[in-house]
């Protein structure tokens, strides 16, 4: 059977040209100038096609044909606009292209690829792709997620329990944490939990983005806009619409930025530079900092009304050194982790895992990530000496000062900075040029591109420091693959 097609186009001579085209190949059509009402002309009609040019003072046609896909699942549909060389292109939701001269030939060319999509049986019936769509395996995506993030204390249960609740909501969610507590898991996994999970999830880092190009990535805009916009773009925001948009380090958001941004998390519709009207998006907002967000407000860095807007549902990750009863369950999982990637996994003895609770953990889970990694490819066998895990634990770890975990709080020992509580330039240089030394096992060259110098200047380093070369030799880390030890140095 030949589809129905709800044809929108503001240009009547097109619309009409099209509209005839369509219909002289045995389509019925229903013709309209703008874009209101669309979606109920698109549900009544069912399975049907959609085709929406670039002209509508209403909406904008490559989001209505993606929020068409989304309402109605594999309808067909197609966004109209004029190429360079003035042919009219018709783009489907993939952004795989038709190009004709002439609407007529246009209307005959999207008449036989609907055709053609009708014989192969693609053009499935709007309720059998919903049901399909939330026929999503939703059991599945819940161990994935459950098994992904680990942790059961009091604290991290209780933000699990939150997640089960909050994340099939539409609420925007302000998660606060320390860096390396994850932050960016949280986001991913609450957009997985959520109805939009078979829509994007756009990653936005706040603190990225040059100021000057914040607002282009963010909205989008037109072509010719400013010098050097040679084509249209649609923006990060659009790109999100219909899924989750996660703002990451949103306290890096520049004050201006920060007005605009309120406006589209307001109304809901945003205005790409140089676009003489908006367009309508549809955005779950997910934003994350680690920074003390109240703080910034006070200080003038952050809005007030923004503040507001993001705090609907407020999560507080717990730090790594407020729950060290997760830890051996984290270092079970990041063990197994690294034993997919080819290194060795190991059964740390009962001292080490007690170390390892009590160290204070400034950088959180992702510093407990790295430290098990590098004491895996030192100790492949998990016999780590204690006297070599207070070194590590205080080598690898910053001093954040006042307000942050300081290193040297570690109850583990960790050894102090020489020179008290400050480090010079050059001994935290000496302390980075030990570490990915020991890291890659010895191999100067491999130490070397890791720190992006070249051998020489390592060298020249390890003499002033009055480093030894023998300390250095690859010893028990030889015995691990070649590639494990590589992926360490890179990291
Ligand atoms: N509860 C957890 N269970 C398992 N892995 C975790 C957990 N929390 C964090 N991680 C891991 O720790 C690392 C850091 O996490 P993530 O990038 O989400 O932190 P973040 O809070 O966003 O840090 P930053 O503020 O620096 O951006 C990641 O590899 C992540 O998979
Ligand atoms: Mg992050």
């Amino acid at each position: 059977m030949k589809r129905p097609v709800v044809l929108i186009i503001r240009d009547p001579a097109l619309r009409n040209q099209l509209a005839n085209g369509l219909r002289r190949a045995g389509r019925d059509v229903t013709a309209r100038a703008n874009a209101e009402g669309w979606s109920a002309l698109v549900e009544a009609q069912g399975g049907c096609a959609l085709i929406a040019g670039d002209d509508l003072a209403d909406g904008d046609n490559v989001l209505l044909v993606r929020r068409a896909r989304r309402l109605a699942g594999e309808i067909s549909a197609f966004a109209i606009s004029p190429d360079a060389s003035g042919n009219f292109l018709a783009t489907d939701h993939d952004g795989s292209p038709l190009s004709a001269a002439s609407p007529a030939e246009l209307a005959a060319m999207l008449s036989a690829r609907l055709d053609d999509e009708e014989n192969a049986g693609l053009a499935r019936s709007a309720p059998a792709a919903a049901a399909a769509e939330a026929g999503l395996p939703a059991a599945v995506a819940e161990t994935e997620w459950v098994s992904r993030l680990s942790g059961s204390t009091p604290s991290m249960k209780r933000l699990l329990d939150t997640i089960g609740v909050v994340a099939p909501t539409d609420s925007t969610v302000l998660i606060q944490g320390e860096s390396g507590t994850g932050k960016d898991l949280l986001a991913r996994l609450i957009h997985e939990r959520s109805r939009r999970r078979a829509m994007p999830l756009i990653e936005v880092h706040c603190g990225a983005i040059p100021p000057n190009l914040m607002e282009s990535e963010l909205f989008g805009h037109e072509k010719g806009a400013f010098t050097g916009a040679q084509m249209r773009k649609p923006g990060l925001c659009m790109a999100a619409d219909g899924g989750t948009l996660f703002l990451d380090e949103i306290g890096e958001l520049p004050l201006d930025m920060q007005v605009k941004l309120l406006r589209v998390l307001q109304s809901g519709w945003l205005r790409p530079i140089g676009a003489t009207h908006a367009v309508k998006v549809d955005l779950r907002v997910i934003a994350a900092t680690n920074r003390d967000l109240k703080e910034e407000v006070r200080a003038g860095r952050f809005r007030l009304d923004l503040f507001f807007r993001l705090n609907v549902i407020s999560l507080e990750v717990p730090a790594l050194r407020d729950r060290a009863d997760d830890i051996p369950e984290l270092v079970a999982q990041i063990t197994a982790g690294l034993a997919r990637k080819g290194i060795a996994q190991a059964n740390f003895s009962a001292e080490v895992l007690q170390a390892l609770r009590e160290y204070s953990w400034p950088g959180n889970v992702r510093e407990l990530e790295n430290m098990i990694e590098r004491l895996l490819l030192l100790y492949p066998h998990g016999q780590v000496p204690p006297e070599e895990l207070r070194r590590q634990l205080g080598e690898g770890s910053i001093d954040l000062g006042p307000g942050g975990a300081a290193a040297s709080g570690g109850a583990a020992g960790a050894t102090p900075a020489p020179g008290g509580a400050e480090m010079t330039l050059r001994e935290l240089e000496e302390m980075h040029i030990r570490r990915v030394l020991r890291n890659c096992g010895g191999n100067k060259t491999r130490a070397a591109q890791v720190l992006g110098i070249n051998v020489k200047t390592l060298y020249n380093k390890m003499k002033l420091a009055g480093m030894r070369r023998e300390e250095f030799q690859p010893a028990r880390a030889v015995a691990v693959a070649e590639d494990g030890i590589n992926e360490s140095c890179r990291g």
